[in-house]
């Protein structure tokens, strides 16, 4: 709101825009254009500045690197999305009270005392709602998602997973592929379903497991690319560039 309102006292007014003729879609377009698309750059920025982020909520249980790195993405100057709000299902959750340092909406969702897991979920979704959350995305979130909040949010919730999906499925995913002996591992990008780490593939990213690997050695390089490839997932999903086919997830170009 700030920056609209910036926009509007430095004296591009709407009758301005509509005189660039743009597109319906130009809004979201613009966000990747580098400034070809509309004459005069400084109309540009000003447009660019007016468009509508994609709202992200957070849910999280644990440390929230991801959580920080989404966000730390979010606050880039061409970011396309925002964090609407952040839950946790631990109160102590370190990402939680990284969420209140930083001042975003962040809520503390007792499944403890929220029972069952229905109405524990219609509490999250009522808070969605009210955040108007256009993305779940889960970092870190120790628990199944059930059906209540699967189908409020149809095709509109990921999670990440360190490891090179379908390989290494549920926990300690890093200390699975050390055991196997792979060489290869990294991590994944998914849309959720009913099952765990099995929904739709979006990204990927390998990382070469070396002899000498320990659990936590090959977690913090897979966890560097975790950082990376759930921004970009993310900013693909606002871009409008994901469609979901069967198993697959096609990237529009
Ligand atoms: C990450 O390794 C993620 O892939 C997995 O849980 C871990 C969460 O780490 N789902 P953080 O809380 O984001 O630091």
């Amino acid at each position: 709101m700030v920056e609209l309102a910036d926009t509007l006292v430095s004296g591009i007014s709407e009758s301005n825009l509509v005189g660039v003729r743009l597109p319906p879609s130009a809004f979201f377009v613009s966000q990747r254009s580098t400034g070809q698309r509309v004459n005069g750059s400084v109309v540009n920025e000003k447009i660019k500045s007016m468009n509508k982020k994609g709202r992200v909520a957070i849910l999280l249980s644990g440390r929230g690197s991801n959580f920080e790195a989404i966000y730390q993405s979010s606050l880039k100057e061409d970011a396309n999305f925002e964090i609407a709000v952040v839950i946790s299902d631990k109160e102590d959750a370190r990402g939680l009270e990284r969420a209140r340092e930083v001042s975003l909406p962040s809520f503390f969702v007792s499944p403890k005392e929220l029972k069952p897991k229905e109405v524990y979920e219609q509490r999250i979704v009522a808070i969605l709602q009210e955040h108007h959350v256009g993305l779940v995305c889960l970092a870190g979130y120790m628990r199944i998602v059930g059906q209540q909040l699967l189908d409020a949010y149809k095709g509109r919730i990921m999670n990440i997973h360190p490891a090179l999906l379908p390989s290494f499925t549920g926990l300690h995913a890093q200390q699975q592929a050390l055991d196997y002996g792979v060489k290869v591992s990294g991590c994944t990008v998914h849309f959720v379903d009913p099952g765990v780490d099995t929904g739709p593939i979006i990204l990927q990213a390998a990382v070469a497991v070396q002899d000498n690997d320990t659990e936590e050695t090959l977690s913090n390089r897979i966890l560097k690319k975790e950082h990376h490839i759930y921004s970009r997932a993310i900013t693909l999903f606002f871009e409008n560039r994901l469609k979901i086919a069967g198993r697959k997830v096609i990237i529009a170009p």
